[in-house]
């Protein structure tokens, strides 16, 4: 089973799955960092069931929400039935279905330790965002839980910090800042052997 496989199938579950893994401290901060302006549009990558988007609409956004996954997409639309200003698209971290400066803000929540080549979905990040945007990404440190790889098909056991600030530099953003958010991540494998708690970080940067 591949990560895409792996989301199609958890999707009718997975609000109920996010919610045991890490809380909504975790969206309260990443938007919080961000300065939302109403009226603004803002894409939000790997955006599953709309975790992310949800707290984007209720403070006035209009959303692009890419995601690999048709199922998470499809839990999302149902979810979100009725509600404007929202554009659903499937596709993929290296080669992101937006174009060049043409969103405000990109969220990207415990989506890029999923990704194959997280420096080059940051320099996508950073494609579709127009000057003076900011990206911001909740994710979590480096860690030791290999239980995550087979049981959750995590591609990467977390990030250094150090190592994403540079990421976001080389992908020409300024003001990079790389944080803690007080918040963590926590799971248990399958045969109840090990127990993983995982801080996790945010980090941001503005589009020049
Ligand atoms: C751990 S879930 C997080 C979902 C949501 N952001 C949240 O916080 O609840 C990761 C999401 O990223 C998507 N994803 C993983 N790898 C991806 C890739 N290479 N391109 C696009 N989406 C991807 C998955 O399908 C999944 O919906």
């Amino acid at each position: 089973m591949n990560s895409k496989q792996y989301f199609d199938e958890v999707a009718g579950r997975w609000d109920q799955l996010r919610a045991g893994f890490f809380s909504e401290a975790v969206r309260d901060r990443a938007l919080r960092l961000a300065g939302l302006q109403r009226g603004k549009i803002a894409a939000d990558l790997g955006a599953g069931t709309g975790f992310i988007t949800e707290g984007l609409v209720r403070e006035g956004l209009r959303v692009i929400a890419v995601d690999q996954s048709e199922a998470m997409l499809a839990e999302m639309r149902k979810k979100f039935a009725g509600v404007e200003g929202i554009d659903y698209r499937v596709g993929e971290a290296e080669s992101l279905p937006l174009a060049d400066e043409s969103v405000d803000y990109v969220f990207a929540n415990m989506y890029l330790h999923h990704v194959e080549d997280p420096p080059s979905a940051i320099r996508e990040m950073a494609r579709i965002l127009r000057s003076g945007g900011k990206a911001v990404i909740t994710d979590l440190d480096e860690h030791r839980f290999e239980f995550l790889r087979t049981e959750h098909h995590d591609r990467w056991l977390g990030f250094k910090r150090e190592d994403v600030r540079i990421w976001l530099e080389n992908s020409g953003l300024k003001d990079v800042l790389v944080d803690g958010v007080g918040e963590h991540c926590c799971a248990s494998s399958s045969d109840g052997c090990d127990s993983a708690r995982i801080s996790i970080f945010v980090a941001a940067g503005v589009r020049k």
